[in-house]
């Protein structure tokens, strides 16, 4: 299946989520390919340092180029989107089965969230994908409701879904990320490596 995680606002948390499910999937057992589209290459970065580090499994991440010019491989394909390139994204949009959108709980963010819901719907498809919208960087103080707005907000949104599963803002996603390691290889027991295993069985049941 190709996955493409997507939105158009930076630091929503696409390229945590990408890196975080493709070990994820790793773990369980699947074989994965990701690719970075991104200009930023932040994946491709946290691949290095990981690499680096010597951490097993080796995450791999297909270049701009790669996905311009070869076909996708056969493995579970998740790809990591960003707005410098549209061409690229279009094409990921247009290539992919569903796209998973992380939000963070703004108002700016619902409206960029918005945006790239045009962008998905004038990608014109025989079928169009899926499209899958949860929140990330969730407040994790229950008397704080932004993030209950902001979902309320989204279900609003035509033609998608929102989990209600949520990722929330811990220092445990940049800890391990720039250590190379996803959340539930840094701290196996930890809150953000249980919502994380939420998510990924909700999205790869
Ligand atoms: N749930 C979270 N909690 C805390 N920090 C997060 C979370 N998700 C992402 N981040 C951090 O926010 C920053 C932007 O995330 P990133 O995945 O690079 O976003 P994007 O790829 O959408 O630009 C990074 O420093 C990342 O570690
Ligand atoms: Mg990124």
């Amino acid at each position: 299946m190709i996955t493409v995680v997507g939105n158009l606002k930076g630091g929503s948390g696409k390229s945590t989520v990408t890196f975080n499910l493709a070990l994820w999937l790793m773990k369980v057992g699947r074989s994965v390919h990701t690719f970075d589209l991104d200009l930023q290459c932040t994946l491709n970065d946290v691949a290095q340092v990981r690499l680096e580090e010597g951490y097993d499994p080796v995450l791999k991440v297909g270049t701009v180029h790669q996905f311009q010019s070869e076909a996708l491989p056969d493995d579970e394909v998740l790809i990591d989107v960003g707005t410098a390139n549209m061409a690229s994204m279009r094409k990921a949009i247009g290539l992919a089965h569903r796209i998973v959108v992380p939000v963070a709980p703004s108002q700016a963010d619902i409206w960029s969230t918005q945006r790239f819901l045009y962008i998905i719907a004038s990608e014109i498809r025989e079928r169009p994908p899926k499209v899958i919208l949860f929140l990330n960087r969730a407040d994790t103080h229950s008397n704080v409701k932004e993030s209950d707005e902001a979902e309320e907000a989204l279900r609003a949104l035509p033609g998608i879904q929102v989990l209600k599963t949520r990722l929330c803002q811990r220092t445990t996603y940049r800890r391990s990320f720039s250590e190379g390691l996803a959340v539930f290889e840094l701290e196996p027991t930890g809150k953000a490596a249980k919502e994380f295993a939420a998510l990924a069985k909700q999205l790869y049941p």
